[in-house]
């Protein structure tokens, strides 16, 4: 009788378990359920009354395996009758006939684009891109670029120091601050590299500016390095045009202003003529010897140009963006329009 019991429990959960995966709809599965556990005349009935009769020292074994059986059927059933229900469900949700919704992609951010097609520019003349860290020290912000002590640049109310000399972070010997221009790279490069060079560099730089219309605290520029035997401030010129040019996609003229840098000698502001107008787009000079000396530079052997360029700027005025906060704010409605 035991082991008819155990064999019958056995049967029992087979033929269940193959009658649920092969009932294909709900109606076949409730017949299924009503006939296998059905509790006023169902097969489990029977077993049940079957592990009743067994004997005292057998019945916790019996009942035991009984109650996995059932507990094991009533979950196949549960799942099985949620799979069956769920296909209708689904096909009457989707109607695959309706055209579809839109599917919003992202995209760039304007700044983003900008940047890279400067970077795609530069390349095409020669100009690899390279990248230089936010948080600067003083050396590489100031000191190398000539930018002495008493210089204004250097006032802390015009710079975004994050620690002193004496609250320092770890590892670090001086003051340290988020730069105020991308000019640090040229010396991050020179630094580690012998001429010739041909860089630029494009992130964000640093300023305690109020914010309005047209300034920002933060704000993105594009610093150009060429240093070799015999660059002329001539190639300077010919290169800030090709790459106006190209930017423009149509022929577009260029003036130097003279103007002062610590780190060039000598120094020009510069205008491009856009859409009848001078707009001035950066600073460029001749690399300052004081500079080439203070990377190990040879300045009688080695000459070199600098500029660095507003990225904002020339984003706003291609698409006649107003308010330089707009890039900041992430309103999708503005961003999507680019
Ligand atoms: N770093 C200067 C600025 O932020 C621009 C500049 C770069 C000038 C390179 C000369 C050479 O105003």
């Amino acid at each position: 009788m035991a082991e008819s019991l155990v064999s019958a429990l056995d049967e029992y959960e087979q033929a269940a378990l193959s009658a649920i995966a092969e009932s294909a709809s709900t109606d076949d599965l409730e017949a299924v359920r009503i006939e296998y556990l059905g509790k006023k005349k169902g097969r489990l009935r029977d077993l049940q009354s079957l592990v009743g009769k067994a004997s005292p020292e057998e019945r916790p074994v019996f009942g035991k395996r009984f109650n996995d059986v059932k507990s094991k059927v009533t979950a196949a059933l549960e799942s099985r009758l949620e799979s069956l229900a769920q296909p209708a469900e689904v096909l009457s949700a989707v109607d695959i006939t309706l055209p579809g919704n839109d599917v919003k992609l992202g995209r760039k951010h304007p700044l983003t684009q900008t940047a890279q097609e400067f970077k795609d520019i530069m390349g095409r003349f020669g100009f690899t891109v390279v990248d230089g860290p936010e948080v600067e020290d003083e050396h590489h912000n100031f000191v190398a670029l000539n930018i002495p002590p008493e210089h204004p640049a250097r006032d802390p109310l015009d710079n975004f120091y994050l620690a002193t000399a004496e609250h320092n972070f770890a590892g670090e010997s001086g003051p340290v601050l988020l730069r105020s221009q991308t000019s640090t790279v040229q010396i991050r490069v020179m630094e580690q590299t012998q001429p010739p060079i041909r860089i630029v560099s494009l992130g964000r730089v640093y300023r305690p500016d109020t914010i309005d219309a047209t300034h920002s605290c933060m704000f993105h520029q594009m610093e150009g390095l060429m240093v070799g035997d015999g660059v002329t401030m001539a190639q300077l010129k010919t290169v800030l045009h090709l790459f106006a040019k190209a930017y423009l996609g149509h022929e577009v003229e260029i003036r130097f202003r003279p103007s002062f840098f610590p780190f060039t000698e000598p120094s020009v502001e510069v205008d491009m003529y856009w859409d009848g107008t001078w707009m001035e787009i950066g600073g460029a000079g001749m690399v300052d010897p004081n500079v080439l000396t203070a990377v190990g530079y040879a300045p009688d052997k080695v000459t070199g140009f600098a500029f660095g360029l507003g990225v904002e700027r020339f984003c706003m005025k291609r698409h006649e963006i107003n308010d330089i906060r707009r890039f900041y704010e992430n309103d999708v409605r503005f961003l999507q329009q680019f």
